[in-house]
Order: C-alpha cells, then structure tokens, then sequence
C-alpha cells in the first residue's frame, strides 16, 4: 500500500532522515519506534506531505507521494494524526471533527462520516458540544483520531498517541489500534512507548539517529536480547 524507498529528509542544516526505506502493506498495522530526536515526526511529515524528502521515493498505491500537494494526500486515503494532537481548543469537539472532513457538512456523506466517528468514541458524541480543550488529554487524543477519521483514510499515520497519557489511557489508545484495525483501517504508528506498541502492531523498524536500524515482526523484536539491549532499552 505504502513504500519508502532510501527516503533522505533535512532541516537547513541538519539531515533528519538518511536512506530510510520501509513498506505497510493493506490491513497491517506497522510500528516504528525510536527515541526522541530519531526522526519519527519528521518521518511522519514526508509520508502526509508536510514536508517535501530531499531524496528517495514514496509510493501509495502507485502514486508519487513525492510531487503529490498535501489535500490531495488526504484525498488518496491517508490521514495523519500529528504530534501533541494539535486540535482548535477554542471549538467544540464536533467543529474539530468538521476540520477533519474535506466533505461539505452539508453533505450527507459528512453526518454518516460523523455517525462512524461518534460509534467508534461514544463519548466524543456525549461531549460534542464541549471545547475540546477542555477535555481530558485521552479525550482529546480520541477527538484528534476522530477527526482524521472524517477524511474516511484506508491509511492512518499515528505520531505518538499515548505521549503525555495516564498509564491507563494509554492502555485505550493501544487497544484502539486493534479496533481501528478491526474496521478495515492500515495502520503506521511511531512510538517511543516501545513494549506497548509491540504487542499491538505486526511489525515495527527500529529508527535510531534517522536511520532504519532493525526491522522484524513486532514478537521478534521483542523476543531478541541483542536488539532489546542495542535499541529498545527495555
Ligand atoms: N524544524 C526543524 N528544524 C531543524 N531541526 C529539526 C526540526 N524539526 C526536527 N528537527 C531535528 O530533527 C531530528 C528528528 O526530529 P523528529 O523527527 O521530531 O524526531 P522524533 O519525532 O523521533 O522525536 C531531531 O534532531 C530534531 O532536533
Ligand atoms: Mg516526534
């Protein structure tokens, strides 16, 4: 569904990314779990368009991510939800998800878009009228996936939904991942909460430093000491 191929990415004077290639294919759901600073968002950004690689390719279903303006990314089925969630807090929850939907919300295409949303978060339907920065930091993470949801992506980029949660949140957010799945959705999440997110996704790469340092099926990964003690810290 999606490909990277030695995908390079630089700030000014910094590289980010250095021949990082990686693949998701339909109905997975990947991880790519680094520490802070190895490149995850910035990973993220070239995928959803935000930021333009420097070198090296990126396929969606046989589209040129590459030269492709960011809207019509989102119309090709990808969704991202960005770091920090980055909702309007000022608006309520159900004019954050309206943000989410390229759709007119007169359409009607919009209020069963939003009928999916709300049966997958019964509490955003109970708080739509709430402002979402008044909501709980799990709440809000749901309202952020919600509203990349409006877009009805086949793809959903995740960057680090459980930073900043309660234990027990994030327990949520990572079964979440599992009944996202189990809605038909792929999904490429990164992480720094590595053991959690290994036993929710099929596979993961390891990014250090802004490269691609192991990759493997996610109870490989967590099964071998080599790459627990050299990259995963647990
Ligand atoms: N706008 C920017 N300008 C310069 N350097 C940046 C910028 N954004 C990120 N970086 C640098 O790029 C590297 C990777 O950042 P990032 O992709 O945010 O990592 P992660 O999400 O894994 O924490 C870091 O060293 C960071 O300091
Ligand atoms: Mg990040």
């Amino acid at each position: 569904m999606l490909a990277l191929k030695s995908v390079r990415a630089d700030y000014t004077t910094f590289q980010a990314l250095f021949d990082v290639s990686l693949e998701v294919r339909q109905g997975e759901a990947v991880g790519v779990i680094g520490p802070n600073g190895a490149g995850k968002t910035t990973l993220m950004r070239v995928v959803s368009g935000l930021l333009r690689p420097t070198g090296g390719s990126i396929v969606m279903e046989g589209v040129d991510l590459v030269k492709t303006p960011p809207h019509r990314i989102v119309e090709l089925g990808i969704a991202h939800v960005p770091e920090s969630r980055r909702l309007f807090p000022r608006m309520s929850v159900e004019d954050n998800l309206k943000m989410g939907s390229f759709m007119r919300a007169a359409r009607p295409k919009f209020r069963r878009r939003l009928d999916v949303v709300y049966e997958l978060f019964p509490r955003l339907r109970e708080r739509r009228a709430q402002l979402a920065g008044s909501m709980s930091g799990g709440e809000q993470q749901m309202c952020a996936i919600g509203r990349a949801l409006m877009s009805e992506p086949k793809l959903l980029l995740l960057d680090e939904p459980s930073a900043g949660l309660a234990p027990v949140v994030v327990e949520q957010v990572f079964d979440l991942v599992t009944r996202l799945r189990a809605a038909g959705l792929t999904v490429l999440i990164v992480e720094q909460n590595v053991q959690q997110v290994l036993r929710v996704v099929d596979r993961a790469y390891v990014l250090k430093a802004g490269r691609i340092r192991a990759a493997g099926a996610a109870a490989e990964l967590l099964a071998s000491d080599t790459i627990r003690e050299a990259y995963l810290g647990i």
